[in-house]
């Protein structure tokens, strides 16, 4: 790639983090399948240890195929720097624990993947990390919420499973006034629709296992930043330490995902709206929530901050919650597993599956009910997503 152009994201996903040509020739990078590196001499050791030199020592610190991602990633998101991990849970957790120390406050949305809320309510806890769960969606909330000790501010936007858009610059700004980091989850949006770091974040995580991948067949995450000392920090102490490393096979087919990144999102997010538009006309559907859609409550938000809606949708069921069991049971073509931003369709209950960690009174206070039914709309044609969720919804 040319330095002094500026490429377009479908290009970047392909081309960005390159040094050079691959070994003979090869178009695609080699994995580097190897725990250790070898030193020329002890003067060799004493440069890469002390970082005057960029080769390597042991892939639970660094690994070239793992150095590629990392660099993509960044370019993507118009990072600095980014640290892979082997889940997003793993750069999550490590992000948080870098950010925090016992006394410390962290403030984070109403929902959040339901991993990420025990890690913050049930085990940072334990270190004396206190935090505060309230509605982002209402920064007006947030003045209120903020104490001395406040270092952290944690959300997902769009979040899972109910969608929130939290407006990202308004947040940002109430931040930086008191000098406290804002962590943004972009899962759900990806680099292709949103970058957090353009709107004032400080770090955006990802779990790398959803649409980064987008076959379903790796687990992975990923941190990325402007700050080059908080990336050698979570790199150094964190990811190296505790260990949650990736593997070099898997950065290669995270690599191999980011490729065609651009091309699934755009179709992903046209099935999403068709769906969406279908589900909001079915007489069985009381709610559907999608911010592309335009009575959506985030919808002018997301319009502002994202170039695009993504294909994440939650809808709720009329009636009985036993009708939103029979509706995922019932489906043939879409597949009931948790995961998501795979090319497969995917449908859950949140309530009874990725947020069974929430205790049940959050559950309905938060909106998360039990008859509400989360959909990653895949790549398959949506008029036959459409004929399933149809057929399904006729069987309640
Ligand atoms: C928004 C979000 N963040 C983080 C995670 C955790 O990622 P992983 O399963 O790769 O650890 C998930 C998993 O579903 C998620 O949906």
């Amino acid at each position: 790639m040319d330095k002094n152009k500026k490429y377009e994201f479908d290009t970047i996903s392909i081309h960005a983090g390159k040094k050079g040509k691959n070994p003979d020739n090869a178009l695609n990078p080699p994995i580097f399948q190897t725990s250790t590196f070898v030193f020329d001499n002890i003067q060799h050791v004493k440069d890469v240890m002390s970082f005057k030199s960029e080769d390597y020592v042991y892939t639970r610190g660094n690994n070239p195929t793992l150095r590629l991602f990392e660099n993509r990633m960044a370019a993507l998101e118009e990072g600095e720097g980014a640290v892979a991990f082997a889940s997003g849970m793993a750069a999550i957790s490590s992000t948080l624990f870098c950010l925090l120390k016992p006394g410390d406050n962290v403030i984070v949305n109403r929902t959040l993947y339901g991993s990420t809320y025990n890690v913050v309510t049930k085990i940072l806890s334990q270190y004396h990390v206190n935090y505060k769960v309230i509605d982002l969606t209402k920064a007006e909330l947030l003045e209120e919420a903020l104490d001395k000790n406040t270092k952290v501010i944690y959300f997902e936007t769009p979040s899972n499973p109910n969608l929130d858009i939290i407006d990202i610059k308004r947040i940002t700004s109430i931040a930086k006034e008191k000098g406290i980091k804002v962590v943004v989850d972009n899962t759900f949006a990806t680099p292709y629709f949103q970058r957090p770091l353009n709107l004032g974040a400080d770090v955006v995580v990802h779990s790398a296992t959803k649409y980064i991948c987008g076959h379903g067949d790796v687990l992975g995450g990923v941190a990325v930043a402007r700050d080059l000392n908080f990336i050698q920090k979570l790199k150094f102490d964190y990811m190296c330490e505790f260990g949650g490393v990736l593997s070099p096979f898997d950065a290669w087919l995270l690599l191999r995902g980011l490729k065609t990144l651009g091309v699934r999102m755009r179709q992903h997010e046209q099935n999403a709206l068709q769906v969406a538009k279908f589900l909001q006309r079915h007489p069985q559907v009381k709610k559907v929530m999608y911010p592309g859609l335009e009575d959506f409550p985030g919808h002018n938000i997301a319009q502002e901050q994202m170039r695009g809606y993504g294909a994440m949708l939650s809808f709720e069921i009329e009636g009985d919650p036993q009708k939103a069991v029979k509706v995922v049971d019932n489906v043939d073509l879409i597949q009931l597993a948790v995961s998501l931003g795979d090319c497969e369709t995917l449908i859950e209950i949140p309530a009874e599956m990725t947020h069974m960690g929430y205790p049940k009174e959050k559950l309905a206070e938060f909106g998360l009910t039990e008859s509400m039914i989360r959909l990653s709309v895949g790549l398959e044609s949506a008029n036959d997503i459409i004929s399933d969720l149809d057929e399904a919804l006729a069987r309640i």
